[in-house]
C-alpha cells in the first residue's frame, strides 16, 4: 500500500491542548492515525527566518511543518486566503479586501510549500492537498517533475462562474488546480460551479459530468461530503452528563429549554443574522422560558471582517439582554472563547434546539454533531441552514433561510413547540443519513477514486 501523504495550511500535530480544531482538522485526524502517512503544512507559527521543515513523529504518522515569515502570513493567509478566496469562495464579495502582492505572496508561499516537500516523497507516494489555501500547489508539484497520483479536495464551496470570476487570480488558480488527477467537492452543486468556472474562465473543456481536460490532460472530479463518527461522538455526549462542565450548565438553566449555536466567529456562519432571529423569538415567548448559549471561538482576528464582526456580537448580545433581561434572567450567553469539543457534545445533548444557519458553509460538521449527541429517546431539533453542505443530506432537520429573520424566528419556534412524536421522527431520519458513515470512509472513498497504488511515481532522477 503506498503511502499517504496529506497536505494542508493548517497541521493539526497532537499536543494535548484543547480548542475546536477546524472540520478539515476533525475529518482527517482519525484516517491518517490509522494509515500512517507524512502530513505537510504550516506550522502554526511565524518567524523571521524560513528554515526548512521540522520533522514530528506521533501515533503513526509524520509532521513535517514550515514556519511562516511575517509577510508571508499576511500575505499568504491573512491577505488572499482569507481575504479574497474565503470570501469570494462563499458568494460574500463585499467582504474582499484585495491587494496584488498578497496574490503574488499567496502564489509564493504555494511554491515555498512544493520546494519544502518534494525532498520529503517517495516514488509511490500518494498526494492528498486540501482546501483553497493550496490551489496552486498541484501546479507547483507538477512543475517540479511530480508525477505521481495527486488529488485535491475543498472544504468550502464554489461559487456560480460570475461569483467566482471576482477573485483576481483565480483563472491561474483553477488552472493550477487542474494539474492534479482528481478533485473533490462537498456537494454537487459546488462540483458543477466548478466545472463551469474552469470552462468558461480558464479554458477546460468537459468531457463528462465527472471529466474536465485541460491542455489534453484529463482530470477527474468527485463529491465527497465530509462526514463525522457519529457513533462515537454520540457515546462522548452522553458520558457527559456526569461532567462538572454539563451540570453547571444544567443546573444555570432551571428547566429553561436550551437553544444551542456552535461556531468559529466568522462572517460566513449567519451569526449577526441569528441573533436578530433569536431576538425576535425572544420577544414572543415568556421570559424565563428558554435561553441561548452562542459559542464564538475566535478565528482570524488579523482580519478586519472577523474583527468588525466580533464588535457587531457583542453590541447585538448587549442589545438583546439589556431589552429582554430581568434581574434575574438573560436570555443570551455569548462567548467568545472556544470550549473542548467534549464539552460541546455535552452541551449539544443538552440543547432543546440546535441553531446552526450559516449564510454559506462547505459542510458544517456541527450540524452532524448535534444530532449525533442527541439522546434518541428525548431528541433536541436542529435548524439547519440550506446554504450549508449538510442541508443536503439532512433534509429532514428544519431547513431555514439564514437571511430571513422573521422565518427563522417561526422555525426557532416551530421547533421549541414540536412534539416528541415528531422531534423523534426527524431525529431517527437524520441519525440514519449519518450514522453508516465516518471520516475514515470519507478518506477512503476519496483514496479509492484517487486510484490505485502503483500508479503513483516520481520521475527518474
Ligand atoms: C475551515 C476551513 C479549514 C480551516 C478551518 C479553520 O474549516 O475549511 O481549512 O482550517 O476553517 O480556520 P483557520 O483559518 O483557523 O485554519
Amino acid at each position: 500500500m503506498s503511502r499517504i501523504v496529506v497536505v494542508s495550511n493548517r497541521v493539526p500535530v497532537p499536543q494535548g491542548n484543547a480548542g475546536q480544531a477546524g472540520g478539515l482538522a476533525v475529518a482527517l485526524l482519525g484516517l491518517m492515525q490509522r494509515r500512517g502517512g507524512l502530513w505537510f503544512g504550516w506550522s502554526g507559527a511565524v518567524t523571521d527566518a524560513a528554515a526548512p521543515p521540522g520533522l514530528t513523529q506521533r501515533g503513526g504518522v509524520g509532521y513535517a511543518t514550515i514556519d511562516l515569515t511575517e509577510a508571508e502570513h499576511r500575505g499568504y493567509y491573512t491577505g488572499y486566503s482569507n481575504g479574497v478566496l474565503w470570501p469570494m469562495l462563499h458568494g460574500l464579495p463585499h467582504l474582499m479586501s484585495f491587494r496584488r502582492q498578497d496574490l503574488d505572496i499567496y502564489r509564493k508561499v504555494n511554491r515555498r510549500f512544493a520546494d519544502n516537500l518534494v525532498p520529503l516523497l517517495r516514488r509511490d507516494d500518494r498526494i492528498w492537498v486540501h482546501d483553497y489555501h493550496l490551489l496552486a500547489l498541484p501546479g507547483a508539484l507538477r512543475q517540479r517533475g511530480v508525477l505521481g497520483a495527486t488529488g485535491f479536495f475543498l472544504h468550502v464551496p464554489f461559487p456560480a462562474p460570475d461569483a467566482a470570476a471576482v477573485a483576481p487570480g483565480i483563472r491561474g488558480l483553477v488552472q493550477d488546480v487542474l494539474q492534479a488527477d482528481l478533485l473533490g467537492f462537498q456537494t454537487l452543486a459546488d462540483r458543477d460551479n466548478f466545472a463551469a468556472t474552469a470552462v468558461g474562465f480558464a479554458g477546460a473543456a468537459r468531457l463528462a459530468e465527472d471529466v474536465l481536460e485541460l491542455g489534453g490532460r484529463p482530470v477527474r472530479l468527485g463529491v465527497f461530503p465530509a462526514e463525522i463518527a457519529a457513533p462515537e461522538f454520540a457515546a462522548t455526549a452522553a458520558a457527559q452528563a456526569a461532567t462538572e462542565p454539563y451540570q453547571l450548565l444544567s443546573r444555570s438553566l432551571r428547566g429553561q429549554a436550551l437553544l444551542l449555536g456552535v461556531d468559529r466567529l466568522d462572517p460566513t456562519k449567519g451569526l449577526p443574522e441569528r441573533l436578530e432571529a433569536f431576538r425576535r423569538v425572544v420577544a414572543r415567548r415568556t421570559p424565563r422560558s428558554l435561553a441561548m448559549l452562542q459559542i464564538a471561538a475566535p478565528s482570524r482576528e488579523d482580519v478586519v471582517a472577523y474583527r468588525r464582526l466580533r464588535q457587531e456580537l457583542d453590541s447585538a448580545a448587549g442589545a438583546i439582554n439589556s431589552e429582554f433581561g430581568e434581574p434575574d434572567w438573560v436570555p443570551l450567553r455569548l462567548l467568545a472563547r472556544p470550549q473542548t469539543r467534549d464539552t460541546v457534545a455535552g452541551f449539544m445533548r443538552q440543547a432543546r434546539v440546535g441553531v446552526v444557519t450559516p449564510l454559506r458553509d462547505g459542510m458544517n460538521l456541527v450540524a452532524k454533531e448535534y444530532v449525533a449527541a442527541q439522546d434518541p429517546a428525548d431528541p433536541g431539533v436542529l435548524v439547519l441552514s440550506r446554504f450549508a453542505g449538510a442541508a443536503a443530506q439532512l433534509a429532514a432537520a428544519l431547513l431555514v433561510n439564514p437571511h430571513d429573520a422573521e422565518g427563522m424566528a417561526e422555525t426557532i419556534c416551530a421547533a421549541l413547540d414540536m412534539p416528541l412524536a415528531e422531534r423523534r421522527a426527524r431525529w431517527r431520519e437524520c441519525w440514519a443519513a449519518i450514522a453508516e458513515t465516518s471520516p475514515e470512509g470519507w478518506g477512503e472513498n476519496f483514496l479509492r477514486a484517487l486510484g490505485p497504488d502503483d500508479l503513483a511515481r516520481l520521475p527518474a532522477a
